[in-house]
């Protein structure tokens, strides 16, 4: 239930009975509370009801009618509705207390496949902080998928596979050891990987014998494929490690490996529909009627590319899922990319084509520069996700030396804090990356949150006999704002789902907590009469933002 949308409800209703016309309905706010909880202007109707707006505001008051309103008067040209508060934030409280965790929730998705395609590192590369992007921005949009009655399937496309892996086991059998591969080996294998390119730059028939070693990998070579084989197990060990710490799962590991088998259906298919063209000796489906250039189907070597892949992807996932919608969560340096495998599937006759998105996002910077992984100076993720515990539990440390459990409330509140300054801005922008910023208690930030959902719960302990019960009500003027907000989530829910908007929810969550906190200020919840009402109002806050946080792929500890 949402209030102000429930208004707009009513009076659609009335006005709809009174004349069948598409009219728009402004909705204030008066100043004064003479004048009602909302206010409703009428100028606008007066031409289509041939009649002063004043007219119509006394005609339309008198046909208003609900059980959540306790009067509607008409005064000059407006119609004031005065909600009954008490009515209104029983139902509220009620409804949290029944659903819980579900409150919010919808069905809109009917259980519907919605596969997401998040994270998506590439094998022997250090796990970037573009990865990073994508797996939290696409962690909260497969919750957010879930949350409005979808059914999310969370696949990562693992880079695994391309004419790389061919220079990187040249790069091995030439220059590599397998101790140090073992000890650590994104380190190692990047190494590898940037000595041949130095190499290649000296002696180009490196890239000849690169580009035969991906041949034999894409033949099945036992040998080759038994390197690439262990250089991808090695790397998902450590990338496993940073999934480990964010918490965070996948349904498939279907890298671009695992289309391996299935290009040559792409390329018949192609074929078929006399969209293939060649071009020096490469394939290509030419896309300039769309003024994009052509697509890149098969270099001149017979090797497949990344596009070939995608390609190929996105009909596995129609066949094997039949999907509602089919999302990507990929940097918006692939939107070109995303266009064109769009395009070329629409061209091949697969009306689904146009349930392809893509969901662009911005980059993660430091000091106003890209944080790079590459250029030698390899910042690895997960010595930042460990900075960021090592710095959340010097402040908890700090301000609760005697909490139990330190650690792992400091491995949450980190981490936390990490996801909350990716998220809480629209994903397209990019994001500015500092310690110091997103470990503030008192900020826009997520140990703010965590900082007051476990306030909450301090409270509700203190009370001593706290059980949750149907029945109450607040119609105080101090908790109105927050009983307002709580009134919201089921639309933001919906909002930020439509939008693919992790954002809404973190904003969301902000209002929330600062209403709360400035409640909190003003009443004293524990020694008045009004007790009861009041810890329900503090249960149903904590509730929300609990989800909020479920939402955005962070914990909310109890005790902070
Ligand atoms: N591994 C790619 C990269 O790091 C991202 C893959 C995204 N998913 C996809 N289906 N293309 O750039």
């Amino acid at each position: 239930m949402d209030i102000k949308l429930m208004v707009k409800q009513v009076i659609q209703e009335s006005l709809d009975r009174m004349i069948h016309h598409d009219l728009s309905i402004v909705i204030e706010k008066p100043k004064n509370p003479d004048f009602g909880d909302y206010a409703i202007p009428c100028f606008s109707w007066a031409k289509t009801f041939k009649r002063s707006p004043k007219e119509i505001a006394e005609q339309l008051a008198l046909s208003i009618h609900h059980p959540l309103f306790l009067k509607v008067d008409a005064v000059g040209p407006y119609i004031n509705i005065f909600l009954d508060k008490k009515q209104i934030s029983q139902e509220l409280l009620n409804q949290i207390v029944l659903k819980a965790a579900s409150f919010g929730s919808n069905n809109d998705g009917e259980n519907q496949n919605v596969p997401i395609d998040l994270s998506a590192p590439n094998i022997a590369k250090p796990f970037s902080m573009g990865h990073l992007r994508s797996t939290v921005i696409g962690h909260s949009i497969a919750n957010l998928t879930a949350k409005n009655g979808y059914r999310p399937i969370r696949i990562n496309h693992l880079g695994d596979w391309g004419t790389q892996f061919g220079k990187l086991i040249v790069a091995y059998l030439k220059w590599g050891d397998e101790e140090k591969v073992i000890q650590q080996p994104i380190v190692e294998l990047l190494r590898l990987y940037i000595k041949f390119h130095d190499e290649a730059n000296k002696h180009s028939e490196l890239n000849d014998e690169g580009r035969l070693y991906f041949k034999k990998l894409e033949e099945g070579d036992p040998q080759t494929l038994k390197l690439w084989s262990w250089f991808r197990e090695e790397s998902l060990k450590e990338f496993f490690r940073i999934y480990q710490l964010l918490d965070i799962s996948f349904d498939y590991l279907h890298g671009e490996s695992f289309y391996n088998d299935k290009m040559d259906e792409v390329i018949e298919l192609l074929t078929a529909e006399g969209l293939i063209e060649e071009s020096n000796g490469a394939l290509v489906v030419q896309l300039d009627e769309n003024d994009l250039p052509p697509c890149l189907i098969q270099k001149s070597d017979g090797a497949t590319i990344y596009a070939t892949r995608d390609l190929a992807t996105a009909i596995y996932r129609k066949r094997n899922f039949d999907f509602a919608r089919s999302l990507y969560v990929v940097g918006s340096e692939q939107t070109l990319h995303f266009q064109q495998v769009k395009l070329v599937l629409q061209k091949a006759g697969f009306d689904w084509a146009k349930d392809i998105i893509h969901i662009p996002f911005g980059m993660m910077l430091q000091n106003g520069k890209k944080m790079s992984t590459r250029a030698g100076r390899v910042i690895l993720l997960e010595e930042v996700l460990n900075e960021a515990i090592e710095l959340a539990y010097q402040i908890i440390d700090q301000k609760n030396p005697t909490l139990e459990n330190k650690h792992e409330i400091a491995k949450q509140v980190g981490i936390g804090a990490v996801i909350f300054q990716d998220l809480k801005n629209f994903r397209t922008n990019d994001v500015d990356f500092s310690f110091e910023h997103m470990l503030n208690f008192d900020g826009e930030t997520g140990p703010y949150l965590q900082y007051t959902h476990a306030r909450c719960h301090s409270l509700l302990r203190k009370s001593g006999d706290f059980v949750p019960q149907i029945g109450y009500s607040l119609d105080e003027d101090e908790a109105w704002s927050t009983i307002f907000l709580l009134s919201q989530f089921g639309e933001v829910v919906k909002q930020s789902w439509t939008d693919y908007d992790p954002s809404k929810i973190a904003r969301y969550a902000l209002d929330l907590a600062r209403s709360f906190n400035s409640y909190y200020a003003k009443v004293r919840i524990l020694d008045s009469e009004n007790k009861n009402a009041r810890l329900h109002l503090v249960f149903s806050v904590a509730t929300i933002i609990k989800e909020c946080l479920r939402i955005l792929g962070i914990k909310a500890p109890q005790s902070m």
